[in-house]
């Protein structure tokens, strides 16, 4: 497989911080996989995503997107093209005044023609269902719809990889749902790889890998079944188990002979219903 992704000893301080805010990190990712990045308040997780498209560059070491090394200034159009970040706060992510404007400001910026335009606008929208949105004026839609606008101006040039910073804390659950299975479409039809930063576990269940940061350090990674078995290490980095995993554990402890290992609320219903059955 592919990596689209290849960052080697990849160290990052602010200017006048004294500690780094990411120390020595090295970390492959694979076309198609779907990463999650979690890790307490003030881990580097932000500071990575910045890193992973060229907004900041490393201090030391490197950060190669698809054969292109953001050290190099002139690879900054390359790597912006191939890696594209879904901020936290919707409001902040416009810089239009109607959606289809806003979705073409990242076309116009990466010089493509007013004639191929167009139909990029309304393809990337369909494929997050805001095609009925294009001539809205973006401060009036909900938070859902203006990330899903987010993620339309981004697909629209066509990315290799898209960075989800913690993309849905600031929706209420609905708008929360919307940009998960936004996500999770993208990630099965257009095969996009996905690195999605989130404190939420619930979310970072969804993922193929998860990676845990604690203070600019990657302290554990693997499969999120894997980790979420070791809940010392989860609990010892600040971070809550999802709800799903709680459940379990809750239910073992009263004696209920489960696995532990359901990741969806269909896997639990289904391992119970054996139970049931049996009893
Ligand atoms: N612009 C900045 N200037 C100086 N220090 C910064 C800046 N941004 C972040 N930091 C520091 O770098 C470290 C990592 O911050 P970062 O924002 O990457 O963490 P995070 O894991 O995204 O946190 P959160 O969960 O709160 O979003 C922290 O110690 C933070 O205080
Ligand atoms: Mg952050």
């Amino acid at each position: 497989m592919k990596e689209v992704i290849v960052i080697e000893n990849l160290s990052f301080t602010y200017e006048g911080a004294e500690q780094p805010a990411l120390q020595d990190i090295s970390l492959s990712v694979t076309e198609g996989e779907w990463i999650a990045i979690t890790g307490h308040n003030g881990s580097g997780k932000s500071t990575l995503a910045k890193l992973l498209n060229g907004l900041y560059i490393p201090s030391s070491g490197k950060v190669i997107v698809d054969g292109f090394s953001t050290n190099e200034v002139d690879n900054v159009w390359e790597v912006r093209q191939r890696v594209g970040v879904v901020f936290q706060n919707p409001e902040n992510q416009f810089v239009a005044t109607t959606v289809r404007d806003d979705i073409a400001f990242g076309l116009e910026n990466l010089g493509f023609a007013p004639s191929e335009m167009e139909a990029l606008i309304v393809e990337s929208a369909k494929r997050v269902k805001v095609e009925q949105l294009l001539l809205k004026e973006p401060h009036h839609l909900s938070g859902g719809q203006k990330q899903r606008v987010a993620i339309a101006g981004i697909i629209a040039v066509k990315p290799k990889v898209m960075v989800f910073d913690e993309a849905t804390s600031m929706l209420d659950p609905i708008g929360r749902r919307e940009i998960i299975s936004s996500i999770q479409q993208l990630h099965q039809q257009e095969k996009l790889t996905i690195i999605s930063i989130t404190h939420d576990l619930s979310e970072a269940i969804l993922a193929d890998r998860m990676i845990v940061l604690e203070e600019g350090n990657i302290v554990v990674q693997g499969k999120p079944k894997d980790i979420f078995k070791q809940h010392d290490i989860v609990r010892n980095v600040g971070l809550e188990l999802p709800f799903l995993i709680e459940l379990q554990e809750e239910l073992i402890q009263r004696g209920l002979p489960l696995s532990g290992q359901s990741m969806t609320e269909e896997e639990l219903v289904s391992e119970l219903w054996t139970f049931v059955q049996k009893k």
